[in-house]
């Protein structure tokens, strides 16, 4: 094996994207819109993390997608966070628009509705979001930062953390999808607790 601290280091060029040239770790989660027309919109979505300590989440969305312009119109989301039996179904989620514009896989996936906003979630998931828009940062290059403030979620009973659960069993028991950015994805079930530092505070 390598010996890390004197690998060798190729510099990336920054005037094009950098992303492609390791692989970094990713949730993959699907956002669900309402289209103008009432149809459900469904897309999967890895740029996506908690935007607080507090109940915001956010996602980075080009405005050529109509998950972006749905936003902007009507104001809220909802999101599914997948496990990685559903990878299909999440990648699935990304089959481009027919040439009328309308996008038939997102009627053929698994949903039901969300109870406080307008839009879809995935059945089989194991967290949910329902996402009023708090903010969206455009001018990141071709991409923006939508922002959610989240007013209704649920966690599904067999991924929820319980005082006496071990959470070493729970992540074995229901493990979480990882998506390697760019194009694998990982089903992480073993995992270690963090070795936080003595008298380590938020
Ligand atoms: C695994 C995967 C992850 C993706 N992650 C993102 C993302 O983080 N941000 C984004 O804008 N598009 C992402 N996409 C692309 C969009 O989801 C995709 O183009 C989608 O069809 C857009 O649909 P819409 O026009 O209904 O919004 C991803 C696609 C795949 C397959």
């Amino acid at each position: 094996m390598a010996d890390q601290h004197n690998a060798e280091l190729i510099e990336l060029d920054v005037e094009q994207s950098i992303w492609e040239r390791s692989f970094g770790v990713f949730p993959l989660v699907v956002v669900g819109t309402r289209e103008p027309d009432g149809a459900d919109d469904l897309a999967p979505k890895h740029l996506a993390i908690p935007m607080s300590w507090q109940n915001y989440f956010g996602f980075v969305c080009t405005p050529r997608h109509n998950t972006y312009q749905n936003v902007r119109r009507s104001g809220e989301f909802a999101v599914t966070y997948m496990r990685p039996a559903q990878t299909v179904l999440a990648s699935l989620a990304a089959t481009p628009r027919c040439d009328d514009g309308s996008k038939p896989i997102a009627g053929a996936l698994p949903t039901f509705p969300a109870e406080r906003v307008q839009a879809a979630l995935i059945e089989g998931g194991y967290l949910f979001l329902e996402c009023e828009l708090h903010q969206i940062v455009d001018g990141l290059g071709d991409n923006s930062l939508i922002i959610g403030r989240i007013v209704a979620a649920r966690v599904a009973a067999d991924a929820a953390r319980a005082s006496d659960l071990d959470d070493e069993d729970l992540v074995r028991d229901a493990p979480l999808l990882a998506y390697l950015y760019p194009g694998r994805f990982a089903e992480i079930a073993n995992s270690t607790k963090l070795p936080f530092p003595a008298g380590f505070k938020r």
